[in-house]
């Protein structure tokens, strides 16, 4: 079913079964840059890129997925177009609208990205709210998917800061596949009930949640222990709480062997903070989020799921434009 026109804000916009065709078409796109196929899919369109936030992953992402599709991108930094200084995000998006064919937006408040896709008439990729990351999620299910052929039913346990972004677009692509998705979560930093509620009403039959502050059991029986880092981008001074309150949820293999499959795979947005190599990390010790044999080792996926924020990022701005 076709999805020209639609964009991209919290994932909730789109089916379970429009979710199982991107994905398709993702793993259809990555077996074609595979073979160097490049079907061109998007030639003669011109796109933006405005991140007010750092990214690594997701603004490469964006930039490849065009470059192979034969689209070009324009990118714009925070210092470029500033959202409702001097020029309302309305006037800018209406503006935007008119010069290009989609619009990758990686900002603060959720509303901005939804005022974009509100006012510009075009596509609208959410690279990151404060609130959601759904081209995130779309690389975890795809990730999902290569791993075990299929999404439905797999058991999978994000542990560490669950009031995160990362999590609450989890519970979106969770409710619309049917997974089994457990939240592992100190009291206070897990999801809001109330926020995520409405994503949860016409949830799949087969979605499970639960929300725990034990690890025990919100492990048990996983086949995928998830993880991201303990401070979102903008949250650095919160770093000592955080630290002491996230201490027993650091990923390490202990954590593993709790979850009794020998097979369960480790996932992870990145960054990761897996050793002292960072700045970050050198100055506030103990705030490593996944030890390094985990990240290191067999179970881990994280740069196949890395490589999939591509993949997923081009099929949706494929079956968008
Ligand atoms: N996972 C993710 O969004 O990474 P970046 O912040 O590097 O884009
Ligand atoms: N929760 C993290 C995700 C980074 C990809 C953040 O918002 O910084």
């Amino acid at each position: 079913m076709s999805m020209k026109g639609m964009s991209l804000l919290t994932l909730e916009e789109f089916s379970g079964d429009q979710i199982t065709q991107l994905i398709d078409r993702a793993i259809e796109l990555k077996n074609l840059k595979q073979a160097r196929k490049f079907p061109k899919n998007l030639e003669n369109r011109n796109f933006c890129l405005v991140f007010l936030k750092p990214s690594t992953r997701t603004r490469t992402s964006f930039v490849v997925a065009s470059c192979d599709e034969g689209a070009h991108l324009e990118i714009f930094g925070h210092e470029d177009i500033r959202f409702g200084i001097k020029e309302s995000v309305k006037d800018i998006a209406r503006v935007m609208g008119r010069m290009f064919d989609g619009i990758a937006f990686r900002g603060y408040d959720h509303s901005v990205v939804e005022d974009l896709a509100r006012y510009s008439g075009v596509p609208v990729w959410n690279g990151l709210s404060d609130d959601h990351h759904p081209t995130q999620a779309l690389a975890d299910l795809m990730s999902l998917k290569e791993e075990f052929g299929e999404i439905r039913g797999r058991k999978l346990a994000f542990v560490g800061d669950g009031s995160s972004n990362v999590v609450r677009s989890l519970v979106i692509a969770g409710a619309k596949t049917g997974l089994d998705f457990r939240v592992v979560s100190p009291t206070e930093l897990q999801p809001d009930r109330a926020t995520i509620e409405p994503y949860l009403t016409a949830a799949d039959p087969d979605f499970r949640l639960t929300i725990t502050e034990d690890v025990t059991e919100g492990v048990a029986g996983c086949d995928a222990i998830y993880g991201d880092i303990w401070l979102s981008m903008g949250e650095e001074h919160l770093v000592k709480h955080r630290i002491e309150i996230l201490e027993p949820y650091r990923i390490d293999e202990a954590m593993f062997a709790k979850t009794g499959n020998a097979k369960a795979i480790f996932l992870h947005c990145l960054p990761a903070l897996h050793d002292d190599e960072t700045e970050f990390a050198k100055s506030h010790p103990g705030v490593i989020d996944v030890t390094d044999d985990v990240f290191e080792g067999a179970r881990s996926r994280v740069f196949d799921q890395s490589e999939n924020r591509m993949h997923t990022i081009k099929a949706i701005m494929v079956e968008t434009v």
